[in-house]
């Protein structure tokens, strides 16, 4: 994302401090990630101190300073999802997108990461894409469930 973008996402909201977490989001949902440069950009222009927009941005799920893909996948690896094959889901989903652990896709479409207990153990094994939870996949539906996402 040039400058010149970044600036025009920052004049559509009020030039203060303020307006920090409206704009990052909005960065976020163009990059789907916020890069260093870009948050020390945005820092400066509003007149925030970095150390504040990066508490921000580590403190809000919404926010990641890695990047993702505009579909992020979550694949459970919990006790109750190991159990139920997270792997095999897991390396299934690998395999088809050929990225691996905190990779994306060429065209930033996903990207894969490993999480601990969604919380909904009883769904094992559980995929979040995106803001969907997908329950109870059988690993010969996960091509089907990633085709849903264009
Ligand atoms: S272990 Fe996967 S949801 Fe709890």
């Amino acid at each position: 994302m040039d400058a010149q973008t970044i600036d025009g996402i920052i004049e559509r909201h009020p030039q203060d401090p303020s307006s920090i977490i409206q704009v990052l989001l909005d960065i976020q949902n163009e990059l789907y990630y916020l890069p260093k440069d870009v948050l020390e950009y945005v820092s400066k222009r509003l007149g925030v101190p970095m150390s504040r927009s990066y508490h921000l941005a580590t403190f809000y799920k919404a926010f990641s300073l890695k990047p993702k893909g505009k579909y992020p996948i979550a694949v459970c690896t919990g006790t109750a999802c190991h159990v139920q094959g997270a792997m095999k889901i897991y390396d299934q989903i690998s395999r088809e997108l050929h990225i691996t652990e905190g990779e994306r896709t060429a065209d930033n479409r996903f990207s894969i990461e490993s999480v601990r207990c969604l919380g909904c153990c009883g769904l094992a094994p559980v995929v979040t894409v995106g803001k969907n939870l997908h329950g109870k996949i059988p690993v010969a539906k996960v091509n089907k469930i990633l085709q849903q996402y264009k």
